[in-house]
């Protein structure tokens, strides 16, 4: 049907003749000359009609937006004062000849021509046409072309592309499953995978060495900008490998790609450990592109009697910790508030904070509502375990130790963001020596990643202290952006059942759930372990979105809904009668 692609035509073409086909992008209407602006997936062409070519103007003139067109002309250059040097084409147009009508357009529910101001909810119902968008275009090609590359990096590295189960039994990576039930077996349920996990480790005892797959896994969470109930994994599993021959081909991976997809060398990734970073970040996955750090002071607030540092500083599962903002002396009033409500979010009760004018002066250089609750001693070794500076301003953070980091952690890059803080464009870290358990709120044991994560130390360490076990863990992290998790894996069959035991599963409930897993520990399982990466947060980075439902096709709204196909929808009383289900009336 065409001859060439919209966005291809070059000085070449000059005074050849072409068909193109495409969208009309715009339309102008230039006293008795017509202008069509020609779009494709390549680019856009602008097409003129005069009424010389009489049958083919009538037709120009009665095309909207977003009509389908094949047009015939001749390229020619365009008036100087015409050109247009924002556009590949900008110097050339077509000089219509024919324009045949391949199909016609309702008028869109929201402009394709220009930046889509249109909400949300109204993209993801007209998904087909805010993909139709340049920007759009370009993230799903771009993401093309970074699954391309994964798969030749990791090919040629003897990784196996294996496909596993979709239908298969509940993976436990700290979400709510997906349900799927059975027809068959009524009653009985399908889960979708959180991840392969539990497959790629039988893969490596099936003596496939590496395994891949860029896998689709499914996890009802509360949703984020970067969390979707339906996301992809690259996931990969290798054999005979310590924890540093996981995370250096993991490097690898992410490091190429950022050269080869925005010729980015990504700096130095230093490894940090788990305690490490809560204490000098308040958070497992730091956005390591500014500087600011927490500092304890708990040491220093034992004695005083202001009971808000006092209490938890006297706590071992509280904290009292100050984040010193270099030059923050003059935030107004107002800001100091709106953080103030910012950290409440994160459980905070308050923010309590020093401006610091002259560190030298003792209380007459600084102002703060907190000083006349505490001795001049006290803020002097503050001040100086701070390193306070002229015009400073330092937050403090008290109260149990999930609520300082959560808080002052979610402030730190509030703080970045807000006051343009950052010093390079890209930073990262790996984050090590994770716990191997966290305790809940009602004191019970779960695992931290997921529990085929090998403890380090022996079973007998473990079951004596299980709180205080580290495992052999890591993520990667960048800009702030959790981008992978992974483990060496547990290869013993008893170690396994130990660490179901410390999580409170019975004998008898570790077998009815993972008993094939510990039957093929018993057949010559070899050491192993992988990582996954969130491939949409990496194509996310790398483009340059903010959320990642900009870089997936058909996203979910932040709900877990679909405005397109209004899925999940309800079923056909035959279909649930069939699979033996009865719905309760809804409440
Ligand atoms: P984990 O649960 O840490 O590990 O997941 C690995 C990576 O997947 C991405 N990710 C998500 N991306 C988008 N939406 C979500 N809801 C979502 N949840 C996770 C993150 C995360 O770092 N089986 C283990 C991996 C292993 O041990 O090898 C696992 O799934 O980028
Ligand atoms: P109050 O005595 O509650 O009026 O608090 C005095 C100052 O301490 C105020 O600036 C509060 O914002 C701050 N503050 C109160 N609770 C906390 C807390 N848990 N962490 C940090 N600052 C706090």
């Amino acid at each position: 049907m065409r001859s060439h692609l919209c966005g291809t035509i070059r000085d070449s073409q000059i005074g050849e003749e072409v068909s193109l086909c495409g969208w009309v992008h715009r339309r102008r209407d230039h006293g008795g000359v017509i202008f069509l602006d020609l779009r494709d997936y390549t680019g856009i062409v602008q097409v003129v009609y005069d009424p010389d070519a009489e049958a083919s103007f009538l037709l120009a003139n009665q095309v909207r937006n977003e009509f389908v067109i094949r047009v015939t002309g001749t390229v020619r250059p365009r008036e100087q004062d015409a050109i247009n040097p924002r556009m590949a084409t900008g110097k050339l147009e077509l000089l219509g000849q024919s324009l045949v009508l391949l199909n016609q357009s309702d008028t869109p529910p929201f402009q394709l021509d220009e930046y889509s101001t249109a909400g949300e909810d109204i993209r993801l119902r007209y998904r087909y046409l805010d993909l139709r968008r340049p920007e759009m275009q370009a993230r799903l090609r771009l993401r093309a072309q970074i699954m391309y590359i994964i798969r030749q990096y990791l090919t040629e590295r003897d990784f196996v592309d294996i496909e596993t189960p979709i239908l298969t039994k509940a993976t436990p990576e700290g979400a709510r499953d997906y349900l799927v039930p059975s027809r068959t077996y009524p009653g009985h349920f399908f889960a979708l995978p959180q991840s392969p996990q539990i497959f790629k480790q039988l893969l490596m005892m099936s003596g496939f060495d590496r395994y891949y797959q860029l896998a689709r896994c499914f996890r009802d969470e509360d949703l984020r900008a970067d969390r979707q109930p339906e996301f992809t994994q690259i996931d990969l599993e290798m054999s005979f490998v310590e924890q540093q021959d996981v995370m250096t081909l993991a490097e690898g991976l992410i490091r190429h790609l950022w050269e080869e997809v925005i010729q980015v060398e990504l700096g130095d990734i230093p490894v940090l450990s788990y305690q490490d970073v809560m204490t000098r970040y308040g958070s497992d996955r730091p956005d390591l592109r500014f500087a600011l750090e927490l500092v304890d002071l708990a040491d220093l607030m034992q004695g005083v009697d202001f009971k808000v540092f006092s209490g938890p500083a006297n706590d071992p599962g509280s904290r009292v910790a100050a984040l010193r903002l270099p030059g923050g002396a003059r935030l107004s009033r107002k800001n100091i508030d709106d953080y103030t409500s910012f950290v409440s979010i994160y459980g905070a009760r308050g923010l309590a904070y020093i401006r610091v004018k002259d560190p030298t002066a003792g209380m007459a250089g600084i102002q703060s509502p907190i000083l006349k609750f505490l001795p001049e001693e006290s803020v002097k070794s503050l001040l100086a375990r701070c390193d306070a500076q002229p015009d400073d301003i330092i937050f403090f953070g008290a109260g149990k130790a999930r609520v300082v980091n959560d808080a002052l952690g979610a402030l730190r890059n509030k703080l970045a963001e807000d006051l343009n803080l950052y010093e390079r464009d890209w930073a990262g870290c790996w984050v090590t020596d994770f716990p191997m358990f966290e305790t809940g709120e009602d004191g019970s044991l779960s695992a931290a990643h997921h529990p085929f994560t090998q403890p380090a130390g022996s079973v007998a360490d473990m079951e004596a202290a299980p709180e205080e076990v580290l495992s052999l863990s890591y993520d990667l992290v960048i800009n702030g952006n959790e981008l992978g998790g992974g483990s060496i894996r547990v290869h013993d069959s008893h170690y396994q059942q130990a660490i179901f035991r410390v999580l409170k599963l019975s004998d008898n409930e570790s077998k009815v759930k993972f008993g094939f897993l510990l039957d093929a520990l018993k057949y010559g399982a070899p050491p192993h372990g992988g990582i996954a990466m969130g491939l949409d947060r990496i194509v996310m980075l790398l483009s340059g979105a903010t959320a990642i439902r900009d870089v997936i096709a058909f996203p979910k709204t932040q709900t877990a809904t679909c405005p397109l196909t209004a899925a999940p929808s309800e079923i056909d009383p035959a279909q649930l009668q069939e699979l033996g289900i009865t719905l309760r009336k809804p409440i």
